[in-house]
């Protein structure tokens, strides 16, 4: 009976080791690649978005999606056509899409395991609203490359952080504070 129970212990023990080296991995990971992995709070999202005034027929983007409630706001709160999310983080990206399957929203939130900062053309092709919380340097790069493929008018929305400088292919259009965050809203030209 001691060694069932023992091994039983031994058994609980190693999976929550093997989920904190995992989850701590993930954290350590995705501060070295882009920002580190910090939700937005609930009662702050639906605000935030709101301010990208979100339409039916809008495919929106969270650039870095963390455990993806934003994406699911994004389609309940505001029924855009759809939502997907780009994440590199293995701990947010697999409960993003446990999340997101829980809450049978598979046909509309696709969520893409992606690095930010290799991002091409064809990856926001169709994007009509990009969303971002991330830090400054790799916002600079994003606007600096690969936001250079977006569609006229497409809405940025940084929460946060932002480019320092903006080039003539961005138009700023408002800045906001949601809680102690400060959200800047751009378009592309
Ligand atoms: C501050 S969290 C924001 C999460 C979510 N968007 C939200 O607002 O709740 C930043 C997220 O970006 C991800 N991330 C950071 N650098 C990245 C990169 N280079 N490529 C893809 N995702 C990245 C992190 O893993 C993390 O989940």
């Amino acid at each position: 009976m001691a060694d069932i129970f023992s091994i039983f212990l031994l058994m609980v023990i190693l999976v929550f080791s093997i989920f904190w080296i995992f989850f701590n991995f993930s954290l350590f990971y995705s501060d070295l690649v882009g920002a580190p992995f910090i939700p937005l709070r609930k009662k702050y999202i639906r605000e935030i978005l709101a301010i990208g005034h979100l339409k039916k027929e809008d495919i929106f983007y969270d650039l870095g999606s963390g455990d993806g409630r934003v994406l699911i706001s994004a389609v309940k709160d505001f029924g855009v056509k759809e939502a997907r999310g780009l994440e590199i983080s293995p701990f947010p990206y697999w409960f993003s899409k446990i999340l997101i399957k829980s809450k049978g929203l598979r046909s509309k939130i696709k969520v893409f395991h992606k690095n930010l900062a290799q991002l091409e053309k064809s990856d926001l092709d169709e994007a009509s609203v990009v969303f971002l919380y991330l830090f400054p340097k790799i916002t600079e790069k994003l606007f600096q490359s690969a936001f250079l493929f977006l569609k006229p008018g497409t809405k940025i929305i940084c929460v946060s952080f932002h480019p320092k400088v903006i080039d003539d292919h961005f138009k700023f259009s408002l800045s906001k504070k949601v809680g102690w965050h400060l959200i800047y809203f751009y378009q592309r030209i």
